[in-house]
This record gives C-alpha cells, structure tokens and sequence, in this order.
C-alpha cells in the first residue's frame, strides 16, 4: 500500500504568533482524519521550532522547505540537514519550482539536497513539473524525466515523496485536470525502481477539487500551498472524501 501524504507548504507565510493561531484551529478537525493519511506541515524555520515545541503527541509531522547539503559551513542563509532534525523535523520539500525559477536550483544542487535530506532520515518530498511553454510543445515527458533522472542520482527510494506540480497551475487557481495529472503521476511512476514511493499533484488543489483529484488512481496526495494557510481549507483538504 502507498502511503497517502497531504502536506501543507506555507512557503513565507506565518509568523509564530500567527503559526500557533492556525494550530488552534486545525487541530480539532484531525478528529475526523482517517488514521492512514499523513498530515504535514512545511513551514518556515522559525515556524518549525515553534511548531515542534506544540506538536507533541499530535499527529502532525513537521517539514522544512529546502536544506543544505553540507553539514556545516561557511554558507550564509543556508540550513543543515542536523539543524532541522535536531527539532524534530521529518519532511522537506527539494527543488520546488519557486526555488528552481527564482534561487538558481538546478537538477544537480535539488540532488545534493536530496541526499543530504536522507542523512539525517528526513523524508524529501522532491518536486518536479513543467511550465506552460513546455507542456505547449509537448516537452511534458522530457522534462520531468530530466528532473528525475538528474535529480534521483543515488537517492534511496524507500524514504522518498514525489510531488508532480505544473508550475502553470501554481498559485494560479488554473489546476491540471484530474486525469491528466493522473496519467503525468503514471508515467513518474514507471520511472521510478521503487513503485512504492508516494506520488503528489500539487497546483492549486482547493477543497473543491480535492476530492477528484485523490480519486484517481496514480495519486497518493496533494501539496498544497494557498488552501494550507486557513485552518479550515486545510482541514476539509485533509479529510477529502
Ligand atoms: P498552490 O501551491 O496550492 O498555492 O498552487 C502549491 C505549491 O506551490 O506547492
């Protein structure tokens, strides 16, 4: 059986104040949360070390949003993967599209990270998707299999997520249509030595949508950046039909 992750990716939003604010008012709904879904939250880091301090016997799982690939070192702005394990973090997402377009991350660096992320057993959640001009041409494939195969370079993939999120339908309300990101996911698999790894769709999953997208057969659950903010979008995505 694949393990069906939702994960919520803050991205930089959140102040402590306003991460404890959201807590309060998401817990209660995990009640209703089928026992076999994970249910996680990528904050920032000061968020992260917030966070850990109130999670305690919840069955939230705790992720960052990027890490370093060295363990220590003279890297201004950076984190290790230790730092984040240290408190308690389990997931972190690698090579999102928003750190590829606007940090210079590339298919070498997202396997660096990737790497390190599984040093210290945090599960990465490795994303990969095409842009508009891309799926317009049909370079749908090519390059997402790029993506993977760079980016895969010695990675374990029995400690691995996948999320598939076309960058056209990020943030854009434009989501990819459920069968269509079901035949994309499909296709990540056949790639993959591991066909156990869970596959997301990610790309303006809303609680309107939700429920056909995690009808389909390929996907074993979302990330999910805008509707992760408000406690009660995250709480109807996360207990989804
Ligand atoms: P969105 O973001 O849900 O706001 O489209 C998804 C993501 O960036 O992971």
């Amino acid at each position: 059986m694949r393990k069906i992750v939702i994960a919520g990716n803050w991205k930089m939003f959140k102040t402590q104040a306003e991460s404890l604010e959201f807590l309060q008012g998401f817990m209660p709904s995990l009640e209703h949360t089928p026992e076999d879904r994970e249910v996680v939250l990528c904050v920032p880091y000061t968020d992260l070390y917030q966070l850990s301090k109130n999670l305690h016997g919840s069955r939230i799982q705790l992720g960052a949003q990027n890490v370093h690939w060295e363990d220590s070192g003279a890297y201004t702005g950076e984190i290790s993967g230790e730092m984040l394990a240290e408190i308690g973090t389990r997931y972190v997402i690698v090579g999102h599209s928003e750190r590829r377009q606007y940090f210079g991350e590339t298919n070498e660096t997202v396997n660096k990270r990737l790497l390190a992320a599984q040093k210290y057993a945090l599960t990465p959640i490795l994303c990969v998707g095409e842009t508009k001009q891309q799926r317009d041409v049909g370079e749908i494939e090519s390059t997402v299999t790029k993506q993977l195969k760079q980016g895969l370079v010695g990675v374990d993939q029995e400690n691995l997520v996948i999320a598939y999120e076309p960058i056209w339908a990020i943030g854009t309300g434009d989501t990819c249509e459920a069968v269509e990101a079901n035949r994309v996911i499909g296709l990540i698999r056949s790639q993959l030595s591991n066909p156990k790894v869970s596959i997301q769709y990610g790309g303006s999953v809303k609680p309107n949508n939700i429920d056909e997208i995690m009808a389909q057969p390929e996907i074993d659950g979302a990330l999910v950046g805008g509707a992760s903010l408000e406690p009660d979008s995250f709480a109807q995505l996360v207990n989804y039909k």
